[in-house]
């Protein structure tokens, strides 16, 4: 009797540590506690544009067209910031682009009310071939907390042939822990290791998919794709992302003229469903109305920074016509109907397919639209435009 008792304790502490570890732990850095919200220079200044003018000027923009109001809050320099490194290994800003350097810069934006965000790489150069971190992490890492650096995304070009990105990636982590400062850690390897499976406790957040096309459904020469590429990439891995550790489907394009106005808000809101960063990549100090109204819409963005932090499952898709929903933290849904195909579709949620009972009452907002229908039971419905979403948010009523 006794023996039994025991062996059957002894069976059920094993099967609780066998599976603690796979439950994970998040990084406790204490930030990107809603997914981060900023802006980088990548998507359309490139290599080639970025210099301390275009970034000056983007603070600037940021902080006075609504954009920090809204929530965006990290200027992020991304590749071809550096050119070299000093005797002692310091790493170098590169002086005809930054004449005035990099504390100056971070020092300028801070006095906006914004954040600074930096770029470096796991290798030992960027892709655009500047000095990356492999061997300088830790002086690396220094350098950044003395610049007042607030946001750090490591890539993962030009790394050696057996380079692990989970090591790799926890040097850094290690590394931006002993510097003194509170960092986003933003980790860049394209989803190549599946980091959503070791990355929740190294990084803040973590590429997912591999760079974004500003398209909505195509391919380059190396099979990276457009919104409806990363639509697919993003199902599936949704009970990894959550408050300090999210999946990153990568920046945004809206506003980089790639797309038509209706994608472009489509893009948008999956981006919210998923709670993923919120980064534009577009030039904001020259917005198009349309532009501002999808990258300022306050709704879209609430859905983003729920606190709840849950990221958007698909709960249905028949071809082209697809039904994806999140848990908001008031008991709510965030309920994106989208269609990929290339005529107008009527697309329909029911209440049952979201973890509601179909005699449930709620109130249903648009936040496009701004509409709402009151005390709707079973499920909803509506026309959604060739490549278009209709987006609500589901409340009920008290
Ligand atoms: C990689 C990253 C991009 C960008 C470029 C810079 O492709 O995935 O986001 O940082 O490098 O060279």
């Amino acid at each position: 009797m006794y023996i039994n008792r025991w062996i059957t304790r002894f069976f059920l502490t094993a099967w609780l540590f066998a599976f603690i570890p796979a439950l994970g732990h998040a990084l406790d850095n204490g930030v990107a506690r809603t997914p981060p919200m900023g802006w980088n220079s990548w998507n359309r200044f490139a290599c080639k544009g970025l210099n301390e003018k275009v970034v000056r000027e983007t603070a600037d923009a940021m902080s006075s067209n609504g954009m920090k109001a809204a929530g965006y809050q990290f200027v992020i320099l991304d590749d071809c910031w550096q050119n070299g490194r000093d005797a002692q290994g310091n790493i170098l800003a590169d002086p005809a682009r930054f004449p005035s350097g990099i504390r100056a810069l971070a020092d300028y934006i801070h006095s906006k009310g914004l954040k600074f965000g930096i770029y470096t790489d796991a290798g030992a150069m960027t892709c655009a071939k500047r000095p990356g971190s492999l061997g300088h992490e830790f002086q690396d890492a220094k350098q950044y907390a003395a610049w007042g650096v607030d946001y750090l995304k490591e890539d993962w070009c030009n790394t050696l042939p057996h380079q692990n990105s989970e090591s790799s990636y926890t040097l850094m982590r290690n590394a931006l822990a002993q510097s003194g400062r509170p960092i986003v850690f933003s980790i860049c390897e394209w989803g190549l290791s599946k980091p959503w499976l070791w990355a929740g406790s190294v990084g803040n957040l973590w590429r997912a998919t591999p760079d974004i096309q500003d398209c909505w459904d195509c391919k380059n020469k190396y099979g990276w794709g457009g919104v409806t590429q990363i639509l697919d990439l993003m199902s599936g891995i949704e009970s990894y992302s959550g408050p300090g550790h999210w999946n990153d489907p990568d920046m945004l394009e809206v506003g980089n003229g790639g797309m038509t106005e209706e994608e472009y808000r489509t893009h948008f809101s999956m981006w919210a469903m998923w709670s993923a960063p919120l980064v534009a990549g577009n030039d904001v100090s020259n917005m198009t109305a349309d532009t501002k109204e999808i990258l300022l819409n306050k709704e879209v963005i609430a859905i983003d920074q729920d606190p709840l932090g849950q990221q958007a499952r698909r709960v249905r898709k028949i071809g082209g016509r697809e039904v994806w929903s999140k848990q908001l933290s008031d008991g709510g849904r965030a309920v994106a109907l989208i269609n990929r195909g290339s005529e107008a579709e009527t697309i329909a949620v029911a209440w049952i397919d979201i973890g509601y009972p179909a005699t449930l009452s709620v109130n249903v907002r648009d936040l496009w639209t701004k509409k709402e229908q009151n005390n709707v039971k079973i499920g909803y419905s509506a026309k959604v435009p060739a490549h278009g979403v209709v987006m609500v948010r589901l409340i009920k009523p008290r």
